[in-house]
């Protein structure tokens, strides 16, 4: 088998508002996608395919789409033919680290079409109406919040893709494509410590955490 990562960092970054792309954002020092991009080369991923926003210059990078599901289709693309299983990566997690991606990678082979990071949810998680009356409380020990890498059958991602365009718009994850065709979608389990930076709270905590003297994880 030969393993490759789509690095997908061409969002606009509205949530976060900052001066560029939220994936080129400077924190602890480097452009955010950089610390995914070392986290891949320690787990000895070294085929990765950046997604960039168009007319972003990057070498190797390629142009993402208008949706997360579009970028990730262009990455894919962007592959050698010989490339059977692929990890999706967000560069909006730059706290990934590198045995998660092996992690789920070992998954497929153990029969996984999919093989997805997620955290325990440890929260009590209620569903409520339009008018805020809840009507159920979840089974929290069921539960799982999502994350990346999210690593799959490169034929079964490129099947879960080419579904109608009104489907794969709406998916908020990649998964959910390949569970919509019956996929079998495992989940492996991380540590919310991998979060996604979404807010500028969100890059605090980061910048907190990767900016240490120390020089990031160690
Ligand atoms: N992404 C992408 N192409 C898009 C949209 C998102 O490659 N058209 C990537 C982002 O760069 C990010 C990851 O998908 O690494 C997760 O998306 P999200 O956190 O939603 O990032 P943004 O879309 O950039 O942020 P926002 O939704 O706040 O605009
Ligand atoms: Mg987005």
């Amino acid at each position: 088998m030969t393993s490759a990562a789509v690095l997908v960092a061409a969002g606009s970054g509205e949530r976060l508002g900052a001066d560029r792309p939220k994936a080129f954002v400077v924190v602890g020092g480097r452009p955010m996608w950089e610390w995914s991009l070392a986290a891949l080369a320690a787990a000895e991923i070294d085929r990765v395919v950046t997604v960039v926003p168009p007319g972003t210059e990057l070498p190797g990078g390629v142009a993402g789409g208008d949706t997360r599901s579009e970028s990730v289709r262009n990455g894919l693309q962007a592959l050698p033919r010989e490339v059977d299983r692929v990890v999706v990566h967000d560069a909006a997690r730059p706290l990934v680290t590198p045995d998660l991606f092996a992690r789920c990678l070992s998954e497929l082979e153990a029969g996984a079409d999919a093989a997805i990071a997620a955290a325990r949810v440890t929260d009590t998680v209620k569903e409520a109406g339009e008018d805020r009356v809840v009507v159920r409380t979840h089974d929290r020990s069921r539960l799982w919040s999502i994350q990346t890498p999210q690593a799959f059958r490169r034929a079964v991602l490129e099947r879960a893709l080419a579904q109608p365009d009104a489907v794969v718009r709406a998916a908020t994850d990649d998964a959910m494509l390949v569970e919509a065709l019956g996929g079998r979608v495992v989940v492996v389990e991380s540590s919310p410590a991998n979060f996604k930076v979404t807010t500028p709270h969100d890059l605090e905590v980061a910048e907190l955490l990767l900016g240490r003297p120390a020089g990031g994880r160690g």
